[in-house]
């Protein structure tokens, strides 16, 4: 039994035990710079702006970009709680709309090496994550990495952020081919939610949701439900450079309202189907795999 595995089991336990976890919606994509970020940090605000509490994790390890779209820098990370005795208080920075916000920090794969009752204690304190906030929003680094797709295979719910460049839905379809493949996936309990970004009108987004569908379906049968669009919208440009989300900065502008329905679809599929909750915890199993 590796490491990842031991950990599923601990937290498979606990989970039974504790039927309140916060809901952690995972959001990836199979390119970069297809609007990953973006799309966490608005779906943030919207929540808040429903009186959800929101914590973003920032799992994209290489780029600092959750931080710089909000203007806020934190201290610490992920590893100094693990390892220098930090808590959750110390890690997680509020941003604007007092939205939490904890950095994965770059050494991340160094986690991989804990040993048991270092695992047992982040388990522990990610548990006390889930009394902090309702939501819990995961932004993970683009492309097939294993670390991206135990993200995917250990979250209930999933917005797979996909644009009409050619590239974007090639790459895409690429991401879900390893899931399909992928020992612990199953399909049944992972909802994949498509989110067609920087589209020109409706239509386009949801033609791209049929073509992706109609081969994803054929060849890997895994099913994709569609969430919606965001059109391009050159303010959300502008916000990056300005260090604040759109929705805050520019509350008319198409994307900001393309947000919020996002949002208020996300909600509502929450109340409409019961979504198998797998919590914060299992979302971290991937991080304790043995690197070379
Ligand atoms: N709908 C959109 N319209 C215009 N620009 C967008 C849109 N979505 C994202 N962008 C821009 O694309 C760039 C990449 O977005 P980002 O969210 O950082 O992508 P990722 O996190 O997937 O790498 C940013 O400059 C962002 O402002
Ligand atoms: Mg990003």
């Amino acid at each position: 039994m590796d490491q990842a595995e031991k950990l599923r089991n601990i937290v498979k336990l606990q989970n039974q035990q504790n039927d309140r976890a916060a809901r952690v919606i995972t959001v990836t994509s199979g390119k970069g710079g297809v609007g990953k970020s973006s799309t966490a940090i608005n779906i943030a605000m919207q929540f808040r702006k429903m009186d959800k509490s929101v914590i973003i994790f920032d799992a994209d390890f290489g780029l600092a970009n959750i931080e710089v779209m909000f203007g806020a820098i934190p201290k610490y990370n992920l590893s100094d709680m693990i390892y220098k005795g930090k808590d959750f208080k110390d890690i997680i920075v509020k941003g604007p709309m007092d939205i939490g916000f904890i950095s994965g920090g770059s050494g991340i794969s160094g986690l991989g090496n804990m040993d048991r009752d270092q695992v047992g204690y982040l388990v522990y304190k990610l548990k006390e994550l889930e009394s902090l906030a309702d939501i819990i929003i995961i932004d993970t680094g683009a492309g097939i990495s294993d670390s991206v797709l135990e993200f995917v295979t250990t979250s209930s719910e999933v917005v797979l952020v996909t644009t009409p460049e050619p590239t974007s839905i090639t790459d895409a379809y690429a991401l879900l081919k390893s899931l399909g493949t992928r020992v612990g996936f199953e399909k049944e309990s992972t909802k994949i939610k498509i989110l067609a970004n920087k589209v020109s009108n409706y239509d386009e987004g949801r033609n791209l949701y049929n073509k992706l569908n109609l081969v994803v379906d054929k060849f890997l049968k895994i099913e994709l439900e569609f969430l919606g669009i965001v059109p391009v919208d050159n303010n959300m440009s502008k916000a990056v450079i300005q260090q604040k989300p759109v929705s805050m900065l520019y509350p008319n502008s198409p994307g900001t309202k393309a947000y919020e329905e996002i949002a208020v679809a996300l909600l509502e599929d929450r109340e409409g189907k019961d979504i198998k909750k797998k919590g914060i915890a299992a979302a971290f199993t991937g991080m304790f795999k043995k690197t070379q």
